[in-house]
């Protein structure tokens, strides 16, 4: 009998590797003028006598604002065919939410995938806002369990947060980012010129991420970001890009020292303001962008973080201040709608949050500019006096 009491049953024997992620954020401009090798130099990093197949993606609204963009790729590819071969022209794909909300994409990119016959050594590259690169990103990441990847974020969103980030995923059941990966990429090129081609509602919204990021690990930035407000609301190129660098450094340290990388735990410090953002964004069906709400979600916990007692009398003020003077809008009527009981919807996304997170709710406040602090629970009420608040600066 194998199967008594005193006999052990298991056998455990214990593995473990770790496994080092390298890889290069470039900044430039004009990545596809011929002279700018930042595209050719990323793709022959590891074999640089090979010439590499491309796929390539981009955002319809890049390629709308931008309509020489495709061919650009192409004379690109042609001038550097010893190191890169396009195997099809780009391929438009539907920018913003649309493209994450839509069931189909990923089975369409996949198909493109296959059709091309991209293998684990080639190349997808995306260019477009964060919502492409995480459709893109995803599909990318799937395929044969991970083909190479290159990312050109084009907004300042993208910049300067969610494309030098490690994951991506698609909405799902009505859920935002349901479904998706950890994968970081091959190479990430930020290329200026496509934010000068970004609506001035876009590169606003990306101020926002910066300011959060600034608020919860930078004091210096903060200040920085405070005493060149009014050149960032007129969208200054060199504060622009100051702007970006900035809060991608700050964001790309968060990953490499933060000490959780792939999100196992349920601390989340760069979604500071983001569980109510995400809620409005929800709310105001995307009427609301992602940076906006951002703007609001990011004050309200910047005043909660003062009446909860975290956060210096005035230090609130100064950040309300901050935004407005960037052009954000810190109030939204949708803050103000209840459920039957009379209990504001908004508050839901906390559960939400705590839901996405896994584990115990765990939501950054601030312990003065610059110094993020996490707690554990929300005081509704309080929450609501933050809310009114905002009402009170309409
Ligand atoms: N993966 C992550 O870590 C992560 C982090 C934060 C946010 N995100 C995701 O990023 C998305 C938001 O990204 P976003 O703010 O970049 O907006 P977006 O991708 O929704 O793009 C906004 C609009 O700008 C257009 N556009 C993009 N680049 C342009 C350009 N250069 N010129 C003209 N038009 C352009 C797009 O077509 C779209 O209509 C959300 O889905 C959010 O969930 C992902
Ligand atoms: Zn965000």
């Amino acid at each position: 009998m194998l199967d008594t009491p005193s006999q052990r049953i298991e056998d455990v024997r214990r593995q473990s590797f770790s496994v080092t992620y390298e890889y290069p954020v470039v900044f430039t401009r004009d990545a596809f003028a011929l002279g700018n090798r930042s595209l050719v130099d990323v793709l022959s990093q590891r074999e640089p006598h090979k010439r590499h197949r491309c796929l390539v993606f981009v955002d319809q609204g890049v390629l709308s604002s931008l309509p020489d963009l495709a061919s650009q790729i192409e004379n690109y590819a042609a001038a550097h065919a010893g190191s890169m071969e396009l195997v099809n022209p780009p391929v438009p794909v539907e920018g913003g939410e649309a493209c994450k909300n839509d069931p189909n994409t990923i089975a369409r990119l996949l198909e493109l995938l296959s059709q091309h016959a991209i293998d684990r050594h080639s190349f997808t590259l995306a260019i477009g806002g964060g919502a492409v690169l995480d459709a893109v990103g995803h599909a990318s990441a799937i395929f044969h369990r991970g083909v190479r990847h290159i990312r050109f974020p084009s907004t300042v969103l993208a910049q300067d947060d969610s494309g030098v980030g490690v994951k991506n995923a698609v909405n799902h059941f009505g859920l935002k980012n349901l479904i998706g990966t950890f994968a970081p990429p091959w190479a990430i090129i930020n290329d200026s010129s496509f934010i000068d081609a970004l609506p001035p509602r876009e590169k606003r919204a990306g101020m926002a991420e910066a300011v959060k990021v600034a608020l919860i690990r930078d004091g210096k930035f903060f200040n920085w970001l405070e005493a060149h407000a009014d050149e960032l609301a007129r969208f200054s190129r060199p504060h622009l890009d100051h702007l970006i660098k900035g809060s991608a450094e700050l964001h790309m340290r968060q990953i490499r020292l933060g000490g959780d990388p792939f999100e196992m735990g349920s601390a989340r410090p760069l979604d500071f303001g983001h569980w109510s953002a995400h809620k409005l964004e929800q709310l105001t069906r995307n009427e609301v962008n992602h940076g906006e709400a951002v703007a609001i979600g990011v004050a309200l916990d910047t005043r909660y973080s003062f009446l909860s007692g975290h956060l210096a009398a005035g230090e609130d003020e100064r950040v309300a201040a901050l935004l407005e003077r960037l052009g954000f809008a810190l109030w939204h009527d949708k803050l103000r709608q209840c459920d039957s009981q009379g209990r504001p919807l908004v508050l839901k996304g906390l559960a939400d949050f705590q839901e996405h997170l896994g584990g115990e709710l765990a939501v950054t406040l601030l312990a003065g500019i610059g110094r993020g602090v996490e707690v554990h629970e929300m005081d509704e009420k309080i929450v609501g006096q933050s809310i009114d608040w905002l009402e009170r600066r309409k």
